[in-house]
């Protein structure tokens, strides 16, 4: 049984319950382990894994989860929102400059997992508010069929995309609400600095055919042939070409790109803080980090002992930057405002 189609369906700004006990197979789980706990969790990451993720955790601890997909933006604004009286006590997923900003503004809680020993240093929060559970590269998904309608090539760098064939042709998701595009916004800045990062995301706003909401959907619509190029994390293409789109052909820019950590951490003063301890413990070990491959999530892995999906070995040899995640953590807020500020004026 497809878990997700039943548990998690399209959410539209709403609360999703993934009520992990709603299929028939689950009703054994009506005598939990852990005393009928229930976590509530904002997930970062895609609605199949998240499905797949917390019937798993449910099936090991007895915890009942009620999640709910949010991309990093909309994830900040609910949990700011939430301060005084919060509704969540897990954030999971997204790429890790989300999870700073909120540290910094006081909104997580520290957390060291005894798990956390076996995550390398550069993959977590040397404070412990955070940890990373995957790694995901930004890169360029483009339809190859309608490249080869207009007979040019694939954007091979960042430049490339301000080529005229591309005007119109190119979607982004737009940095406030994605944790991708703001990978994007961030790593432009970092490569060119900041007059110039702007300056070059002004020229391609001109490119751009339109800016989505969740970091995801420009590859899957360049992959349904909505535009040429879409800018995403490449696994995410991976995962739409295996599904079935078969025209999507991946891309690095050689300049270099950057790259997410996808990382998990406690929401200040949220309910349950002993089940979401619980969770972090839980998915930081191999068994959970190997799940998300199981539903066509192929980023890296942070755990060394787990088993990276063979689908991201085509990944391996992308030309990375030295990203700088507390600069970019410390800095979203005001880049945010300043693309769109650029892109405006
Ligand atoms: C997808 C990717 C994740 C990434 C997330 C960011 O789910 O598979 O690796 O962390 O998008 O989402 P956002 O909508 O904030 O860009």
């Amino acid at each position: 049984m497809k878990l997700q189609k039943v548990c998690a369906v399209s959410l539209a700004g709403l609360m999703l319950l993934a009520l992990t006990g709603c299929g028939g197979g689950d009703k054994k789980a009506a005598a939990p382990k852990d005393g009928g706990k229930k976590l509530v969790m904002y997930w970062g990451a895609l609605d199949d894994w998240m499905a797949k993720d917390i019937a798993e955790f449910q099936k090991d601890t007895g915890i009942k989860v009620e999640a709910v997909r949010m991309s990093s933006g909309e994830t900040i604004g609910r949990i700011k929102a939430e301060k005084a009286n919060p509704k969540a006590s897990i954030w999971f997923g997204g790429p890790a400059d989300g999870q700073i900003q909120a540290k910094a503004d006081g909104l997580l809680e520290k957390y060291v997992s005894p798990n956390a020993a076996k995550i390398p240093d550069k993959f977590k929060d040397k404070d412990g508010y955070w940890t990373g559970v995957y790694v995901g590269y930004l890169g360029f998904a483009s339809n190859s069929k309608l490249l080869k309608e207009k007979g040019v090539e694939a954007p091979k760098s960042w430049q490339d995309l301000l080529k005229p064939e591309f005007k119109g042709q190119i979607i982004s998701a737009n940095p406030g609400s994605s944790g991708t595009a703001y990978t994007m916004l961030a790593t432009i800045i970092q490569l060119k600095g900041e007059k110039d990062g702007l300056a070059y995301m002004k020229e391609l706003n001109k490119q751009m055919k339109n800016y989505q909401k969740s970091g995801t959907a420009p590859a899957r619509l360049a992959g349904q042939g909505e535009c040429m190029v879409g800018i995403s994390f490449l696994h995410d293409a991976i995962k739409y070409r295996e599904e079935g789109m078969k025209d999507l052909v991946l891309t690095a820019p050689s300049e270099g790109t950057g790259y997410e950590i996808g990382a998990v951490s406690i929401i200040k003063g949220g309910p349950d803080q002993e089940a979401a301890k619980k969770f972090i413990d839980w998915c930081l070990t191999k068994k959970a980090q190997e799940i998300g491959q199981t539903t066509g999530s192929y980023q890296f892995l942070t755990n060394p002992e787990a088993t990276p999906p063979k689908q991201a070995a085509e990944l391996n040899g992308t030309k990375l930057i030295n990203y700088d995640f507390p600069w970019a953590g410390a800095h979203r807020s005001e880049l945010v405002e300043k693309w769109d500020k650029a892109i405006k004026s």
